[in-house]
């Protein structure tokens, strides 16, 4: 696996070397352009799999936001996809080997927490797993990380603070909560949503656990922003649909994409 993931990040190399990267989830690919941009699919990159999910794209760019060189994955890979926990942080550790020290993630979810709406941007600030799988099963690739890592400050607290001030400075109304993965990719049920806050949870989603035990195995700081696209099951008072999801995520994209532009630049410094 390591070599693989070292003949990936040479191949990425050639487009520049990125100190953040920047994974946009359902309905969010086309927020972030970068100045004089470089993009090559996933199917372009030795040993990156390809992602199936709609509205998502399966492309990387590398360029500048301001003096920072920047990576940016337009579409993610997904447990329910059929994809292997290996294969889905398989991006993301190729990242480390490039060189990122920033990962900045983005999802769509289901708001669970009074008080959310749709279209609300959420700060993650910590994470349940229940998606059944630890994507750091198995032998431990030790050049990239320890055993047992830590996840206490999975979700950078200094990063976060950043993340506020932005938000803060632009007008732009940003929360902060737990996110619960789950499998999917059918939605939950509402006896499930109701656990699930039960348990903690103020976002539900398929996605970015898995990249986030990856980055912080191989010691990237994380920043992760959510896009509650509907209420979760049982708060909405209609049946959920992926078209919903795409369509606010769509909506909500412009202001995600203002807020990224201008706090990317700040992260890595
Ligand atoms: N549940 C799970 N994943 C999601 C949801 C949801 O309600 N909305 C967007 N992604």
């Amino acid at each position: 696996m390591m070599e693989s993931l070292r003949v990936a990040a040479e191949f990425l190399r050639k487009l520049g070397e990125p100190e953040v990267a920047v994974v946009l989830g359902s309905g969010l690919g086309d927020v972030l352009p970068l100045e004089g941009e470089q993009v090559v699919s996933f199917s372009d990159v030795p040993g990156f799999p390809r992602p199936t999910a709609p509205g998502h794209k399966g492309e990387i760019a590398v360029g500048k936001l301001g003096d920072v060189e920047v990576l940016v994955q337009r579409g993610r890979l997904h447990y329910y996809e059929g994809y292997s926990p290996e294969e889905i942080v398989f991006p993301v550790r190729t990242y480390a080997l490039l060189g990122v020290k920033v990962l900045v993630l983005t999802n769509a979810s289901g708001g669970i927490a009074e008080g959310l709406s749709p279209g609300d941007l959420v700060l993650i600030r910590d994470h349940i797993n229940m998606l059944g799988f630890n994507p750091l099963r198995g032998p431990n690739p030790e050049e990239l990380g320890p055993r047992f890592p830590d996840m206490t400050r999975a979700y950078d607290p200094r990063l976060r603070e950043k993340a506020h001030a932005v938000a803060r400075e632009l007008g732009i109304d940003l929360r902060e909560g737990v996110y619960l993965a789950t499998m999917g990719p059918s939605y939950e049920t509402p006896a499930e949503i109701k656990a699930f806050r039960a348990l903690g949870a103020d976002l539900v989603g398929m996605s970015t656990v898995p990249e986030v035990i990856a980055a912080r195995h191989a010691g990237m700081q994380v920043l992760a922003i959510s896009c509650v696209t509907n209420l979760a099951a049982g708060i909405a008072k209609h049946p959920l649909s992926h078209e919903e999801v795409l369509e606010i995520g769509r909506k909500k994209a412009a202001e995600l994409g203002r807020l990224l532009q201008a706090l990317i630049p700040k992260l890595s410094r």
